[in-house]
């Protein structure tokens, strides 16, 4: 092992068949939100004893190869004393860090959104890979309407998603490359799917342009899907049907996993969309997993409420969203299982 490459090493561990990421890395604000909706007070405290939650649940390295954090809970310790990074760790889970810094307005566009974040990025991830983490997120949003995404928009993103990741790479830390087409809106799956594939090609252009070695980075992208508001939105096969052929497309086979996030979508269409995708009989060059936020979570937030009598029930709810996930990432999930009891 002494001689392969730190990248080679991540990324080995983060596409391993049947494992995925969790994405924890929701920033303070977001997480308010996200507490306050259920009325959990959001401190730097019940932030803390949240992650712990998730990530001290017996048995989730099965199912879950790498967590991605915050900056905030980079820095604490787990419940134990343990920092989290070297809580994960032990637990044989990557540890991942959210580096970008959020959106602002792109000027001269008619409504899109540029992500914030390159400068002083090199000495940031230097420090960040010192503290345990070895690969990083960085999220570009893309959103549908009759004027946007515009080209500059796209271009743009793909160009900023380049340099950071050619800055991870350099300093041994594997990137994900996280373009994001939203949910929101009336438009129809076919309109995502020309959108989806105008951004994965420019981002791919960018990414050989800045010299981004394709087998060290993660493609976390949105799966092809008709908007939340839309009239008529498509079933689960004609998402995956369609999400497969746009990222046969775009994603060359030498980037080794891809791993969705859920956008939105409710726990169980984000469990049954990737089960689709692996039962098309279509050649799946890449790994195909799940790198999800929300559609991992809710169910265990909901059920922790905040309160410490019920963590046991709750990381029972994370285990098994995380099992059912696991076995949609090898096409062997259906339905059903959604009322079987699956605890550990
Ligand atoms: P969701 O799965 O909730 O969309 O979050 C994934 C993520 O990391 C967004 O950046």
């Amino acid at each position: 092992m002494a001689n392969l490459n730190p990248l080679d090493i991540t990324i080995q561990q983060l596409s391993q068949k049947g494992k995925g990421i969790l994405a924890a890395d929701e920033s303070g604000a977001t997480v308010g939100k996200r507490f306050a909706a259920l009325g959990i007070e959001s401190t730097e405290e019940t932030r803390r004893a949240w992650r712990n939650l998730l990530i001290t649940t017996p048995g989730i390295n099965e199912f879950i190869a790498g967590v991605i954090l915050f900056d905030e809970t980079l820095h604490q310790n787990a419940l134990d004393g343990t920092p989290f990074p070297k809580k994960l760790e032990q637990l044989g889970i990557v540890p991942g860090i959210k580096v970008d810094q959020g959106l602002t307005i792109l000027p001269n566009t008619p409504d899109d959104q540029i992500t914030q974040g390159l400068d002083k990025l090199g000495e940031r991830l230097a420090d960040y890979f010192s503290k345990g983490a070895r690969f990083a997120k960085w999220r570009a949003v893309y959103s549908i309407s009759d004027h946007t995404p515009s080209q500059l928009a796209i271009d743009t993103n793909a160009e900023v998603l380049a340099r950071y990741a050619a800055l991870c790479q350099q300093n041994k830390i594997v990137p994900i490359v996280e373009p994001e087409v939203l949910l929101d809106g009336e438009h129809s799956i076919d309109q995502c799917a020309v959108v989806s594939e105008n951004v994965l090609h420019a981002v791919f252009h960018a990414l050989h342009h800045h010299h981004v070695k394709l087998e060290h980075m993660i493609l976390k992208p949105s799966m092809v899907i008709s908007g939340k508001s839309c009239k008529q939105r498509a079933n689960i096969d004609t998402v995956a049907k369609m999400t497969v052929t746009i990222l046969r497309r775009t994603v060359p086979a030498a980037v080794p996993t891809i791993n969705f996030l859920s956008g939105g979508q409710t726990p169980e269409e984000a469990t049954a969309h990737l089960n689709a995708m692996h039962t098309l009989n279509v050649t799946l060059p890449w790994n195909l997993s799940y790198s999800y936020a929300r559609a991992l979570q809710d169910y265990a937030m909901k059920t922790w409420a905040g309160k410490s009598a019920n963590i046991h029930a709750a990381q029972e709810a994370f285990y098994r969203r995380a099992r059912l996930n696991s076995l949609a990432a090898r096409g062997e999930y259906n339905a059903t299982m959604e009322k079987e009891n699956l605890v550990a």
